[in-house]
Order: structure tokens, then C-alpha cells, then sequence
């Protein structure tokens, strides 16, 4: 060992003793007869003194050379100091030095490692090992950490196994496009990376080993956003002998074991909520239910409040729902211009945004009281509960498209209220989700979660009328403050029921086969009745630690345009490694 102690360890208890340390310089204070420098490691800052006339004149000398970050070893005698910093543990005391080597010098770092630094996201992702030691951003590290160790720890209790799959598959069907890898053994066929282990993992449960986890990178090439990344990683688990309820129930319990270990805190009830009252209610299938603000419809198949005024704009729509922003009747004219500007970003693509005011005189006053009376208006009032000070939200629109128009604005408003804090920590399952999804521009039916997603029995005979917008599915996803930490469901294992939601996912039997033929044999030899699910391992760190952006969350990550920028990837290739894929690219 080069030191006998690291960093964050020496206290009182130590003084009089002869240690040394390594580490980076943090900083050096020169104050002509005194030296003082901040040494850093993973552990903690010590303190180093060198005194004029005391210290030897060729250390104070090569002390006088360091830079910030330069490695060093130091070695002195532990004292206590005289002006005490509580602000770090080892504030009680520092070391006089003796004698000092320098590691490795180091050039000037390109930004501050400090907790607060003045580098901007592009240079601290160039220069990632810097980040990395940096305070914050390490705590994150040890955070994920964390996770994992606790994960291990609940799932091999509940005699969980980890069984890792393999990286060079073949396409599976989570909805992402796949990154593929050339073969060189095998000229013009290439491999996918996973998706998810999903079929893998279902093989597993025909062998037998009735309860699996893997906590496992996935890869998908789709469009990035602050919680998603093109390589990430899922706690992915699947158990067999099981119906949807031991799933919830097993799960919640890891999500519970997880509170209680890494964040010291009892998770408050997990509550269920089906997918229809979701999208009702709040136009989501991943509501943030911190706060409340729950929808309420003006117009739809159930209740009318708008018809027969000569209103148009909602004469002319199926569907009127708005929002009760409690206390928000002063909003002034600007603060409403902003929030309609913030509906009609394309993003959101509402055409505009109604408002009804419940003064705290108790009048009422709307942008359309051209149309509707002080009457109506008392009844749109009635329906939201609403009371003196209230403000009211209202879009226009198409079923589920204006209630996610109205979702965002939701959430926005819970924003601008203070609703969302991070450190509140709110739970739920999403049940009942449909089986299939109708995709207008490509005019078939997808799997709303993946192919091998089990059907209510109940709901079966919408199969055979061809109603299969009707069909609900075993799926569930976990919802915490409005993120899909992690989804999954009760698995198809027969073969027939398997090949007919192929041919209703428009798979010719040739294609089908091609693809999954080996999960539809393994169907043949004894498949038990299984499921599962994976949570989102960057997601539920990034939750832990109170941030919205993965990326914090993950040693080298990619920013928004797939790229490592640190590594310079992704990049061209040699020619001659071309050649050997017998790859030509056509730009
Ligand atoms: P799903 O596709 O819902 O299910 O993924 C599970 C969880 O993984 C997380 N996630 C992501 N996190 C970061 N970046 C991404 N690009 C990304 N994509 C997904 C989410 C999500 O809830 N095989 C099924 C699981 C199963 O059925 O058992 C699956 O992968 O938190």
C-alpha cells in the first residue's frame, strides 16, 4: 500500500501518529510562512501544513510546484488543529508534513472539480473521468451502487437466481429499432443487441429455473430524452407457477426492501390504478399522483356542459375537459398568455386554451362568456368543485389526444405550484393495459407491450368478434411521481394462443417462424405458466437521487445524439475491417 490511511479517515483518535496519504491536490493556500493543501481522495479531504523554518526547505519548496490535481503522497505527523472545520469529518485535525512526492503532475483541469463547477455539459462529458471526481456525481455512482447491492440482496432471498443472456441475439420485439453487429464468420447476417433478454428469459422458465433476475444492459435505437439512454440497464425478472398478483406483490416488495435500505424510508401505500381510468383522469398511462388535479370533462360520451351555445370550437369536438389549478385566480393575463403558448408548442399541439376564473368576489369570468351565461359557467364550476380563488384549465379536443395535451399542461401546472417535490415519493401499478395498440400510419394492430403479453380470458371473445381494441392484457407497469420505473406481465405459453397473436400482429407463419420459431418449439416441451417484469435501473436511481436525467446516473453516458463524446464514438472503421464484414456504406 502507498498510505496508510485514506482521506476521510483520520480524526483525534489519530494524533501523534506518523501516516501518510495519497491523493489529488484540491488546493493550496500559500500564505507566505504557512502552507496549506487540501488533499482529496474518494473518502474525504485531509489537510496538509507546512511551515517556514519547520517543514524541510526542499519540501516546502516542491510543495510550492503542486497544481490542482496533481498526485501526491505525502507523509507528517497527525495534529490537532487550531481552528477547527466542522464542516468535514477529518475537520479536527491535519497533518504536518515531513516529506512530499509527487505521483503524476496534472495540467489544469478544463473545468473546476469542485461540487459547484463552472463547466458546461459538453466539456464534463468530454472530459468524463474529471466529472466523475467530482463529489455529486460520484455520490451518484455509489447511490447506483447501492441499488444494485440491495437488489442482489432482496431478489437471492427470495431464491431469485442471476443467469446471464447472451449479447449477440437476435432481434426482440420491444418496439425500439435494433443495433445490429456484422458477422465476419458469417458474411451479410448480423446479430441484434437485446432489446430486453425477454425471450431468454423465457427459455429460462421451460428449463426449469422457476425464478430468474439479471440486472442487464439493454439496447435501443430510438429518439433520447432525459430518461432514456441507447444503452441501458433493466432489473429484468421473470417466475413461473405465478398470476399477475404475486408478480405486484413480489416486486413491491423489492421496491419497498429498496426505500428502506438506500433512501431510510417507509414507501406510503402502492395503489392500483387500471389503465382506462388513467387516461380518464389524467391523460397518461404513467400519472404523477403527488398531487391531485385530476381531470374533469365538460363534454364527452357521459356528460354535456358545452352543446347548443354557439361555441363552435367545442360544438365541433367529442371531447371538453380541463383542470381546477387551485388558488391560481390571479394569474394575470400574462401568466395565462404563457400557459396558452405552452399548449400550442408543437410538441403539445393544442389549438388554444379556455379559462374560467372563480374570483375571489365570487363572480365568474371566462375567455368564452360571449357564449355561455353566468348560469352555465356556475355549472362547469359545480362539475370541477371549484372555489373562490380557483382557476380553471380547459382544452378542446379529441378523446385521448386532448386529454395528453391536457396531461402536459398538468403536469406544468404542478410544477409551477410546487406540487412535484422530489423528495415525496409516490407509487402505483398501471393494470389492465390493452393488449393492442392501433397504429393509424402503418394500419395495423401493435402489441402495446410485447408479443408474448397474455390477454385477460375474460376478454378473449373480442378475438373472435374482431373487436380486439377491447382486448385487455396481464401487463402492469410501476409508476413513481409520473415515471415508468418498470413494466411487464403474465406471459402467452401455449403454442396456439402464441401463433395466433403472431397472425393477429400481421407475422405471416413464415415470418413468425423465422423469428421465433425457437420459442414456439420450447412451447411444445413443457412451457409453465410464467411471468415477470424489468424495472428501469437508471430510472430508479435517477429517482433515489430526487434528479429527472438518467445520464447522472451512469458512469459514461451518451448525450442526446447517441454519442460518447469522451471516446469519440460512434466512428468509421478501417477499410480493411470493411472488407473483412464485406460491408460497403452508401452515404
Ligand atoms: P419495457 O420495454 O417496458 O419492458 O422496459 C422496462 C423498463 O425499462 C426502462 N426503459 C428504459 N430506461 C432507460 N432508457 C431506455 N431507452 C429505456 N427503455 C425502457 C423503463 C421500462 O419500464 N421485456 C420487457 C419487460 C417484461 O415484460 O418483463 C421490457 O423490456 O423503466
Amino acid at each position: 500500500m502507498l498510505r496508510t490511511h485514506n482521506n476521510g479517515e483520520l480524526r483525534l483518535t489519530n494524533v501523534n501518529q506518523t501516516v501518510t496519504l495519497c491523493g489529488w491536490v484540491q488546493k493550496t493556500r500559500d500564505k507566505g510562512g504557512m502552507i496549506w493543501i487540501d488533499l482529496r481522495d474518494r473518502y474525504g479531504i485531509s489537510q496538509l501544513m507546512l511551515e517556514e523554518g519547520k517543514t524541510p526547505k526542499e519540501v516546502l519548496d516542491l510543495a510550492r510546484t503542486f497544481g490542482r490535481e496533481f498526485v501526491i503522497s505525502a507523509t507528517g505527523l497527525v495534529v490537532e488543529r487550531l481552528s477547527k472545520n466542522d464542516k468535514i469529518p477529518t475537520g479536527d485535525v491535519e497533518i504536518k508534513v515531513t516529506s512530499l512526492e509527487v505521483l503524476n503532475p496534472a495540467k489544469l483541469p478544463p473545468f473546476l472539480i469542485e461540487d459547484d463547477t463552472d463547466g458546461g455539459d459538453d466539456i464534463r462529458m468530454k472530459y468524463r473521468y474529471l466529472d466523475l471526481r467530482r463529489n455529486p456525481v460520484r455520490a451518484n455512482l455509489q447511490l447506483r451502487h447501492q441499488v444494485a447491492r440491495f437488489t442482489r440482496d432482496y431478489l437471492d432471498r427470495q431464491d431469485f437466481i442471476e443467469v446471464e443472456t447472451p449479447v449477440l441475439i437476435k432481434s426482440t420485439p420491444e418496439g425500439a429499432r435494433d443495433f445490429v453487429v456484422p458477422s465476419r464468420m458469417n458474411p451479410g447476417e448480423f446479430y441484434a443487441l437485446p432489446q430486453s433478454p425477454q425471450t431468454f428469459k423465457q427459455l429460462l422458465m421451460v428449463s426449469g429455473f422457476d425464478r430468474y433476475y439479471q440486472i442487464v444492459k439493454c439496447f435501443r435505437d430510438e429518439d433520447l430524452r432525459a430518461d432514456r439512454q441507447p444503452e441501458f440497464t433493466q432489473i429484468d425478472c421473470e417466475m413461473s407457477f405465478i398470476e399477475q398478483e404475486d408478480v405486484l406483490n413480489m416486486f413491491e416488495g423489492l421496491i419497498r426492501h429498496l426505500f428502506l435500505n438506500v433512501k431510510n424510508m417507509e414507501l406510503g401505500e402502492v395503489s392500483r390504478m387500471t389503465y382506462a381510468h388513467a387516461m380518464k383522469y389524467y391523460g397518461s398511462d404513467k400519472p404523477d399522483i403527488r398531487f391531485d388535479m385530476k381531470f374533469v370533462e365538460l363534454k364527452s360520451e357521459e356528460v354535456d356542459l358545452t352543446s347548443g351555445k354557439d361555441f363552435v370550437v367545442f360544438d365541433s369536438v367529442d371531447t371538453v375537459v380541463g383542470i381546477n389549478a387551485k388558488g391560481c385566480a390571479e394569474y394575470t393575463r400574462k401568466q395565462v398568455d404563457e400557459l396558452t403558448d405552452f399548449v400550442k408548442r408543437p410538441q403539445i399541439g393544442a389549438k388554444g386554451l379556455i379559462y374560467l376564473r372563480y374570483n375571489a368576489d365570487g363572480t365568474l369570468k371566462s375567455s368564452v362568456d360571449k357564449f355561455y351565461s353566468e348560469e352555465d359557467l356556475k355549472k362547469w364550476a359545480e362539475a370541477f368543485g371549484a372555489e373562490k380563488g380557483d382557476l380553471i384549465l380547459i382544452l378542446p379536443g379529441t378523446g385521448d389526444k386532448v386529454r395528453k395535451q391536457l396531461n402536459e399542461l398538468r403536469l406544468e401546472m404542478g410544477n409551477r405550484l410546487g406540487l412535484r417535490d422530489p423528495k415525496k415519493y409516490a407509487a402505483h401499478w398501471v393494470v389492465d393495459f390493452p393488449l393492442l395498440e392501433y397504429g393509424e400510419d402503418e394500419n395495423r394492430w401493435f402489441a402495446m407491450h410485447h408479443p408474448f403479453t397474455s390477454p385477460k380470458p375474460e376478454d378473449l371473445q373480442y378475438l373472435a368478434t374482431g373487436e380486439l381494441g377491447k382486448i385487455r392484457a396481464n401487463a402492469y407497469d410501476l409508476v413513481i411521481n409520473g415515471v415508468e420505473v418498470g413494466g411487464g406481465s403474465i406471459r402467452i405459453f401455449q403454442k396456439e394462443l402464441q401463433a395466433k397473436m403472431f397472425e393477429v400482429l400481421g407475422f405471416s407463419d413464415e415470418e413468425a417462424k423465422h423469428q421465433f420459431g425457437f420459442l414456439m418449439d420450447a412451447f411444445e416441451y413443457g412451457a409453465p405458466p410464467h411471468g415477470g417484469l424489468a424495472f428501469g435501473f437508471d430510472r430508479l436511481c435517477s429517482l433515489f437521487g430526487g434528479s429527472d436525467s438518467i445520464r447522472d446516473f451512469i458512469a459514461f453516458p451518451k448525450n442526446n445524439s447517441g454519442r460518447d463524446i469522451m471516446i469519440d464514438s460512434p466512428s468509421t472503421i478501417d477499410q480493411k475491417q470493411m472488407d473483412e464484414l464485406k460491408i460497403r456504406t452508401v452515404l
